[in-house]
């Protein structure tokens, strides 16, 4: 059985000072986990207090912070020695044109290899959780097809022109799918193979809930348009179809209950998404649901174009749908309320200085 416990010994976590990162080393902590919490600079205290403020000693677990880098072989040797989980988070993602699409797939896919050579090299790791992503599942589908596992990224795309290996270097969202899928097979096959332990991925869609610290401002993710909107910016992603939200609480607890999870074998994915049709909404939805929840605010809403896609289709395009039943079902996820989700993002990014709110006094003085 490859399930853990924290009578195991330690755990490690890469990408741990990330927005998704952060919240998995809090499931750990929690749980009493000794977590190797791997970043890649410890010298800048937006990525590393959140973290270090989790030794006070409210939590049973500890935490060490240890450098390393995805992208160099052998980084993770030390930090992952002794461990019985290694929980891989971390990646080069494309936030504020940081890397280009190439960049985001060969940091992918070699920076899981090369967290996989560690895995091998350690000896004790028994199961590895790899953060995908739901576009490793999302495909051309009509609308309302209801997504789950079994769905493949790269399924239905024989009249996709963009879904070719050229556009790794010219298309983002290309790139980042052919990466995660690429990712997640390569990694099961490498377990299977090895046979000492495994890997289970987990599936996020549209991660929305609570910013722990100001390195948490990732231009160009949900959160980050969520926030513009509260600054009084039209809504900048997702208008043309569904935000299908699940809080980065419940992301963070789902890392978790599947280290610990018996039920988990080799191969498996968890999607996580929407509990239910509360948490699926269009842009107009979302811009209600953020007016009742920050009243005093003046929240932005149709972005120009909006008119165009309602008066071509009727409304926006119904999808993607997906819902968190297996991870609910079988791990036993519990999961936020969606007003809950929204508020706590708003708050957060309010409280940490990342967006000059809309306030509508100001507005009307
Ligand atoms: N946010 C979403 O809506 C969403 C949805 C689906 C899937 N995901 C996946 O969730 C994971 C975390 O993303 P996030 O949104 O939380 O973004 P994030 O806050 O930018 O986290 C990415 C992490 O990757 C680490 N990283 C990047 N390049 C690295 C390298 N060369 N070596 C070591 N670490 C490196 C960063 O570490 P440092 O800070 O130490 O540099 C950072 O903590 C990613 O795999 C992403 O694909 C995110």
């Amino acid at each position: 059985m490859s399930a853990i416990t924290p009578a195991n010994g330690p755990v490690a976590v890469t990408g741990a000072s990330g927005y998704i990162g952060s919240h998995v080393v809090i499931a750990l902590i929690k749980r009493g986990y000794r977590v190797r919490a791997c970043v890649t600079d410890q010298s800048n205290p937006d990525k590393t207090a959140h973290l270090i403020a989790l030794n006070s000693g409210v939590y049973p677990g500890r935490l060490e912070l240890v450098t390393a880098n995805l992208l160099v072989e052998g980084s993770y040797d030390e930090a992952f020695a002794g461990c019985s989980a290694v929980l891989h988070v971390g990646s080069a993602m494309g936030y504020g044109n940081a890397n280009n699409p190439r960049q985001v797939y060969d940091g992918a896919v070699n920076g899981t290899r090369n967290i996989l050579n560690s895995v091998k090299k350690a000896g004790t790791v028994k199961r590895v959780i790899y953060t995908s992503s739901f576009s490793a599942i999302a495909h051309p589908a009509p609308p309302g097809y209801v997504f789950s596992e079994k769905d493949w990224a790269s399924d239905n795309r024989g009249n996709d022109r963009n879904w070719t290996p050229e556009s790794v270097d010219t298309n983002g969202e290309v790139a980042y799918a052919m990466a995660k899928v690429a990712t997640e097979r390569m990694a099961s096959s490498i377990a299977a193979e090895d046979g000492r332990f495994d890997v289970i991925s987990v599936c996020p869609l549209v991660v929305l809930g609570p910013l722990l610290s100001r390195a948490h401002d990732l231009a160009g993710a949900w959160h980050w348009f969520l926030g513009r909107m509260l600054a009084g910016k039209p809504c900048g992603r997702g208008w043309q179809h569904l935000w299908n939200i699940v809080d980065v609480r419940d992301v963070g607890e789902a890392h978790a209950l599947i280290a610990e999870s018996e039920r988990c074998t080799n191969g498996m994915r968890y999607q996580l998404t929407a509990t239910d049709r509360s948490g699926e909404m269009n842009a107009m939805e979302l811009h209600e649901q953020l007016a009742r929840l920050f009243p005093h605010l003046a929240v932005g809403g149709a972005p120009k174009g909006y008119d165009e896609i309602i008066a071509k289709h009727g409304k926006p395009f119904d999808a993607p749908r997906a819902y968190s039943d297996r991870a609910r079902h079988d791990l036993g996820l519990k999961t936020h309320a969606i007003d809950d989700t929204l508020f706590e993002t708003g708050r957060t990014i309010i409280e940490l200085g990342l967006i000059k709110p809309a306030y509508k006094q100001q507005l009307q003085a």
